[in-house]
């Protein structure tokens, strides 16, 4: 199987300067399903720059966070001194059996190639009674999301295939992701949509893409000037309805699940 995580390597910059910023609208309601209390023992799987990390040591927490990408290790270790930050990879996390309280992993579970395998090593290091959460990407597409997709269609660029096969992969509806949750034997499962605007400018979202990441960034790398020009307009076209002076802003969604183990 393709190695998918290698699709940020030395990519945490980049990933600080933008996507971060998106991805930290769920990081309060992630830890308030995972029962985030003071002296909690929380492992943030998938920790990225250190966004969850960080705000769970503002509440108290006794964080341990990992990563499958060294440079997002060395950024969350550095901007989070008070987590214990290590390399580490779904759906082998270098932690024994029941570890923690309580397992996060804020949009991560939607990055690997066997999100049950992923799921199952999240409730194995948590305790008996203790809490995973997880958020992922719905779909259909909002459009934040959508945008990317409408520039390649635009382009007449196909996506960059899928890194789950179908047999692996799960609907990215709220009973999807907490029929996943329950197939690894979580309990009280709950699952619920976030809806919210995210708000950047034409630049600054354009960080993504111009480094690789998401589905635009994804199906342009190695494509040449002209084409990356081209997709740079087509941004400016489409992403026109969503400007407000100098204010982009993208309504989406989030998927959060939770569950007892
Ligand atoms: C969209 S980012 C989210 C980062 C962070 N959780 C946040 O909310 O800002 C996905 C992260 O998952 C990491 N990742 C991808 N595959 C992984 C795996 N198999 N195990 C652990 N981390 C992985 C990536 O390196 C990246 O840092």
């Amino acid at each position: 199987m393709a190695d998918a995580a290698a699709k940020w390597t030395g990519r945490a910059v980049a990933f600080a300067d933008s996507y971060a910023h998106l991805c930290a609208h769920t990081a309060a309601p992630l830890l308030e399903a995972a029962g985030v209390t003071p002296g909690l023992a929380l492992l943030d799987a998938g920790t990225g720059s250190g966004t969850v990390a960080a705000l769970a040591i503002a509440r108290g927490a006794a964080v341990t966070a990992v990563d499958a990408e060294p440079s997002m290790v060395a950024l969350a270790a550095a901007s989070v001194p008070e987590a214990d930050v290590r390399l580490g990879r779904l759906p082998d996390l270098p932690f024994a059996d029941a570890a923690f309280d309580a397992v996060v992993a804020n949009f991560v579970v939607n990055h690997v190639p066997d999100p049950a395998a992923a799921v199952a090593d999240l409730a194995r290091v948590t305790r008996p009674g203790g809490r995973v959460a997880v958020t992922v990407w719905p779909r259909p597409a909002p459009p934040l999301q959508q945008l990317w997709n409408d520039i390649l269609a635009a382009l007449e660029i196909a996506p960059a295939p899928s890194i789950v096969p179908d047999s692996l992969n799960f609907p990215r509806t709220p009973d999807g992701v907490a029929a996943l949750l329950s197939k690894a034997g979580l309990r009280n499962v709950s699952s619920r949509t976030i809806e919210w605007s995210h708000h950047t400018d034409l630049e600054s979202w354009w960080i993504g893409p111009a480094n690789g990441m998401g589905a635009l960034g994804e199906a342009l790398a190695g494509r040449d000037e002209r084409t990356r020009t081209r997709a740079r307009h087509e941004y400016e076209r489409l992403a026109a309805p969503f400007l407000h002076n100098d204010d982009l802003i993208l309504p989406t969604a989030a998927l959060l699940a939770s569950g007892d183990r």
